[in-house]
């Protein structure tokens, strides 16, 4: 059984080709990210005009990659939520629309559940992809760690899975390119940070953690405030200092520490709660998914402190893409999960797991 996935809810416009829901066939993606970069975030009507361009090439290379034809596709799987609604509108107009007109079956899939589920993927026909050699089992333990989700989920099975925690307020990727602007970091800051962070010391600076009453959630704010005083403090300013002036009066060294201590407690925040969890439902299977999912020190600090390896996919598909909206989407149709209607399918910007 051939998925076709289309994802488009932020700034990657994606399609891919899944078989059986754990072999990779294809996986077209264009980022508009370039666009974004100069304005220090995704902006969103510059996101939904990029999708309505790109989307049929995308979709065409996926299918030409996966060496199909329509005749091939069992079904397709759309991204209906969370996400921006101008971009999320332009996927599922085109998934509805090719449902109808191509006459497949069609999956509304959940963004986040999708960045767990292409750990499933086990085999592939494309060169360049390094990928876990089994899938993950049940309970699996999930955390979902991007710039626009942070979410700590345990799965009993498929489509069983209970939601533990999430943040109060920003992602820990959306902390990450904060903490950037204010180093004067390029866009996306996840990966500038990390590589800054190499040169510091990440006990320069002891940045507070966050306490919520609610076992598996967590904030970010508080860090991110913190940060902010700490540099304006560095060059001897008050909090009425513009951020924006702080990484031209900040030196090389205090940047570097000032990036490594955020990004250790920022790591520990979250690895905290993956722990926890784990030591209270004794997964058989720990999965990450998201855009952070590729941080060494998350990587590192779970590896210090869970007793099971985590099996990480290529970090290609650990950022947005349609793989793991077709892998999803294979479980959608294997297990008999009932399919969209193509004439009324809507988006759901606020979409919750
Ligand atoms: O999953 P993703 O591509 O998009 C969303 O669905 O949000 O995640 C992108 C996020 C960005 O915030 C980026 O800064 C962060 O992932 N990121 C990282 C690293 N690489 C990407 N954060 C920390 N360390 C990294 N190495
Ligand atoms: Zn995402």
């Amino acid at each position: 059984m051939r998925i076709l996935g289309i994802e488009t809810s932020c700034d990657e416009t994606a399609a891919a080709v899944v078989e059986d829901g754990r072999k990779l066939l294809s996986n077209a993606v264009l980022s508009s990210m370039d666009l974004h970069a100069v304005y220090g975030g995704v902006v969103p009507e510059i996101a939904a005009r990029s999708h309505m361009e790109a989307m049929t090439p995308v979709i065409n290379q996926a299918l030409t990659d996966a060496k199909c034809t329509w005749d091939d596709i069992d079904a397709i799987a759309v991204t209906y939520g969370a996400g921006l609604g101008g971009s999320l509108l332009v996927g599922v107009l085109t998934a509805r629309t090719l449902a109808i007109t191509k006459d497949k079956p069609l999956y509304a899939i959940n963004h986040v559940e999708g960045h767990i589920y292409v750990n499933f993927l086990t085999e592939t026909t494309l060169s360049g992809y390094s990928l876990p050699a089994q899938a993950p089992e049940f309970p699996m333990l999930g955390l979902i760690v991007s710039g626009g989700h942070s979410q700590l989920v345990i799965w009993r099975d498929h489509f069983d899975y209970t939601l533990l925690g999430q943040t109060h307020d920003d992602a820990i990727g959306e902390a990450f390119d904060k903490v950037a602007k204010i180093l004067g970091l390029p866009y996306p800051g996840g990966p500038s940070v990390s590589k800054l962070a190499l040169k510091g010391d990440p006990y320069a600076y002891s940045f507070p953690k966050s306490r919520l009453q609610s076992k598996y959630d967590y904030s970010f704010s508080g860090i991110k405030t913190a940060v902010l005083r700490t540099a304006q403090a560095e060059i001897g300013e008050d909090h009425t200092f513009p951020s924006s002036g702080l990484s031209e009066r900040l030196t090389e060294a205090q940047k570097a520490n000032i990036a490594a201590s955020f990004q250790r407690i920022a790591v520990e925040t979250v690895v905290d709660k993956t722990v926890q969890a784990f030591e209270e439902f004794q997964p058989k299977s720990v999965v990450i998914g998201g855009g952070v999912a590729s941080s060494p020190e998350l990587r590192k600090q779970l590896a210090e402190r869970l007793p099971i390896e985590i099996l990480y996919t290529d970090p290609k598909l650990c950022t947005d893409n349609g793989a793991m909206i077709a892998t999803l989407g294979s479980f959608h149709a294997k297990l008999g999960q009932p399919a969209a209607d193509p004439y009324s399918l809507e988006i759901a910007p606020n979409l919750s797991m």
